[in-house]
């Protein structure tokens, strides 16, 4: 399972990159929002995609088929490589035919089931981004919509990748892998706990006090 960062913080979003395991970044509108206002979007989104050198996730706000089309062709003059987020509705749908009629990467978000991925694949989708911690957050099952797309694509077959999406802890990241999802896209705070183990840092502390040791014993 490849692991992406869910953030439009380019501090973050560079140091996590640089850490040699993240290879992607997916942003959406919310993450954009969070940023300082004064900061232009295409030059964000170009470092953004500087820092990465991989896939990066650029969300369409139009709600008719035309608008989305038209932001595209902008992001995509921006950087030729963009994947275009496009919306879980009608739509969006169309929307994400088209560009896959031209070859382009989409990635359909706010699938909360199985089946909307399932029909995102369908219209040609190339990555399906279905978010289990807002199913979790009303009480439902997140995981088992995880679970339930992976079983359709290993029954299928289909082509499109399976994101894993509104991570909100480390255990999200294991259920997603065991689950067998393609990617997770993770929120920045929730990789770096993932990387945390106290016994890591105990052991490594032991590690270097016995070769301090072992060298003053030497000298
Ligand atoms: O990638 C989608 C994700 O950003 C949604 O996360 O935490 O807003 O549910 P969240």
């Amino acid at each position: 399972m490849q692991l992406y960062v869910d953030s439009a913080n380019l501090k973050d979003i560079k140091h996590a990159t640089s850490l040699g395991f993240v290879s992607g970044v997916t942003t959406n509108p919310s993450l954009l929002a969070k940023e300082d206002p004064s900061l232009d979007i295409k030059e964000l989104i170009l470092d953004i995609h500087k820092s990465v050198g991989g896939h990066v996730s650029v969300e369409v706000v139009s709600t008719d088929t035309d608008g989305m089309l038209r932001e595209a062709d902008e992001i995509l003059s921006w950087f030729p490589e963009a994947t275009i987020k496009i919306p879980f509705i009608p739509a969006g749908l169309t929307a994400v035919a088209a560009l896959s009629k031209q070859n382009i990467p989409t990635n359909v978000t706010l699938c909360f089931t199985a089946i909307q991925g399932l029909i995102a694949a369908n219209a040609g989708a190339t990555y399906v981004s279905i978010f289990l911690g807002r199913l979790d957050d009303i009480g439902t099952d997140g995981i088992q919509a995880i679970e339930d797309a992976t079983e359709i694509w290993d029954v299928h077959q289909l082509d499109a990748q399976i994101i894993a999406a509104s991570l909100r802890h480390p255990m999200h990241v294991l259920a997603c892998a065991q689950a067998g999802a393609h990617i997770a896209t993770v929120p920045y705070k929730v990789l770096m706990q993932c990387l945390n183990h106290p016994l890591t840092d105990k052991g490594l502390e032991a590690f270097l006090a016995d070769a301090k040791k072992m060298q003053a014993q030497k000298g």
